[in-house]
């Protein structure tokens, strides 16, 4: 047998549960929000936060819009005791926001915690003790009955705690940690017991939460355990229930969401989703999901640059790259078809259609990204992806015929260097290749007359320092220059394409020419920029000939 034997672990138990209706739901309101991030985010910190930290923490909380904050362990941590002195003293906590602490189920801790809270308009005070099965029997070593007094216990020195500071407005909350390691009805026995100490009425409701203290199961174990809770918890109309789950098989927000079709009401987590180990539910995600389907999250997420620079400054840990709505990369496509189909979807947005993107979930504007940083390019990407970037960026319409081109000149720019091609490197490939090609030929000056329909082209062709002189006649300007220009150069040319367009919309703009010539039958694009049409014509016909 070798060391990595799967039959060491439990196969996971699904629920007998054959009347289950959670799967037929859909989310269609959002659940009450609880962030966590100064509690249980700040408890799975190498370092925790620092009393500035979590001030910005806190008021990056409220200014996303979360009404409820749970702010610390006070009666674990002087610096939490200190903080939520702090938030009440200096009144930094607005009306319509109610702060939490956490404490375990004693009395000496749970005396400390309204130590904490003294003065305070509202609050949330949040008492838990273990109840799952490894816990009773392998740490601390009691039984069903001693387990559920100790909740018992906690419920009530919560209440007589609150009854000495009848001015704020409390809310009880409590948590059988470990919930999803509990036998079911055992954990609905003892929340039962608690409702019993708090006695909720419909005004005046405690919050259940059900912690997945660590994730062991697939996510629909879980909706299951809630679904049988929110049917069996005596006086349902008092309680909201609550979920808190951990992210230990990756499952952290589907199991949330679940857990939401099944019938909680409210949800705790973490932005971007740091805490103990894997880390807690990530709002962000679970949030945008629902934002994602239509559904109002009631927390602004636009602010989305904020979040990440404050998690991280708080937290020390980098967002990834590939986060869920938040990362670096996650709105960007490298790939030409992909690139192809955005830019169709979004010119058909910009014409009045609701969010239909291929590749986009969301309109990456919602969360202050822009376009620019959708397309990116490297050897994997296309025409239209180059195309997007020169147009977006610098206004350079190229015709299809020269983004085949160009897009050939910038893939092996990204094969050679190994690396993304950068906007500021397209533009720079563009201008070197097409619009600087020619150093070595110049006109100083040119003369066109007309007469009987006929045009006549006559310039000094300044060439490696010499001046020659080129005459020319044509049905047209352009005609009489490529005449002149052949028999000077002795070459035949022939203009095989052309466009143009200014770079702007008004009196000075500048304009832009495409030219594609054949030249002794090889085929050569240039382009060429100047105050007028025929001025960026010329140039772009010389820097194609040069290039040739
Ligand atoms: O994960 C957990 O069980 C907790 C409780 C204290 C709510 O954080
Ligand atoms: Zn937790």
């Amino acid at each position: 047998m070798t060391r990595f034997d799967h039959r060491k672990y439990t196969p996971i138990v699904a629920i007998n549960k054959p009347d289950r209706r959670w799967p037929n739901n859909v989310i269609t309101e959002t659940p009450e929000w609880c962030s966590v991030d100064l509690r249980d985010g700040n408890q799975a910190l190498i370092d925790p936060m620092t009393p500035p930290q979590k001030l910005e923490m806190f008021e990056m909380l409220v200014a996303v819009g979360f009404k409820q904050i749970e702010v610390g362990f006070p009666a674990a941590s002087q610096t939490d005791f200190d903080f939520v002195r702090k938030l009440i003293v200096e009144d930094r906590i607005p009306e319509d926001v109610t702060i939490q602490v956490l404490t375990q189920a004693r009395e000496e801790l749970i005396t400390r915690s309204y130590e904490a809270l003294r003065g305070v308009r509202k609050a949330i005070v949040h008492v838990y003790n273990s109840t799952s099965t490894v816990q009773r029997e392998q740490v601390f070593k009691l039984s069903k009955q001693e387990i559920k007094q100790i909740a018992v216990n906690g419920a009530a020195w919560v209440k007589k705690e609150a009854e000495k500071q009848p001015d704020t407005e409390w809310q009880f909350q409590y948590s059988p940690e470990s919930f999803t390691g509990t036998e079911i009805d055992y954990a609905v026995e003892v929340c039962n017991a608690v409702v019993d100490v708090w006695q909720p009425s419909p005004d005046k409701k405690i919050i259940l939460n059900l912690p997945a203290t660590v994730e062991v199961a697939t996510p629909n174990v879980y909706a299951d355990q809630i679904e049988w809770f929110c049917d069996h918890i005596q006086k349902r109309d008092s309680v909201v229930v609550s979920l808190h789950t951990h992210n230990d098989r990756g499952c952290g927000v589907a199991a949330s969401e679940l857990g939401v079709l099944a019938g909680a009401d409210r949800v705790e987590g973490t932005l971007l989703g740091n805490g103990e180990r894997t880390g807690n539910m990530d709002i962000v995600t679970m949030a945008m999901n629902l934002y994602s389907a239509g559904v109002d999250p009631k927390l602004d997420l636009s602010i989305m640059d904020r979040i990440i620079n404050v998690v991280e400054k708080c937290t020390q840990l980098k967002v990834h790259p590939r986060h869920p709505y938040a990362g670096e990369l996650v709105f960007a496509a490298f790939s030409g078809s992909h690139q192809d189909a955005i830019n169709k979807c979004l010119a058909l947005y910009e014409e009045g259609q609701t969010w239909e993107v291929a590749y986009l979930p969301i309109d990456p504007r919602d969360v202050g990204r822009n376009y620019q940083e959708v397309i990116r390019i490297n050897s994997q990407s296309g025409k239209g992806g180059v195309a997007y970037v020169l147009e977006q960026e610098h206004g350079i319409k190229m015709p299809r015929w020269l983004q085949v081109d160009f897009s050939s000149v910038v893939q092996r720019e990204a094969e050679v260097t190994e690396a993304e091609v950068s906007a500021e490197q397209i533009i720079g490939l563009f201008e070197s290749t097409y619009l600087n090609s020619n150093q070595s030929m110049r006109l100083n000056g040119y003369q066109v007359s007309r007469t009987d329909g006929i045009d006549k082209f006559d310039a000094t062709l300044v060439r490696n320092g010499d001046d020659l002189l080129l005459s020319g006649t044509g049905r047209g300007v352009l005609e009489a220059f490529m005449s002149a220009l052949s028999e000077q150069l002795e070459r035949e040319l022939v203009i095989i394409e052309y466009n143009e367009h200014t770079l702007g919309h008004h009196d000075g703009s500048e304009a832009m020419a495409y030219v594609q010539i054949s030249i002794d039958s090889k085929r050569v694009c240039g382009a060429g920029r100047s105050r007028d049409i025929l001025g960026a014509t010329l140039a772009a016909i010389l820097n194609a000939v040069a290039r040739a």
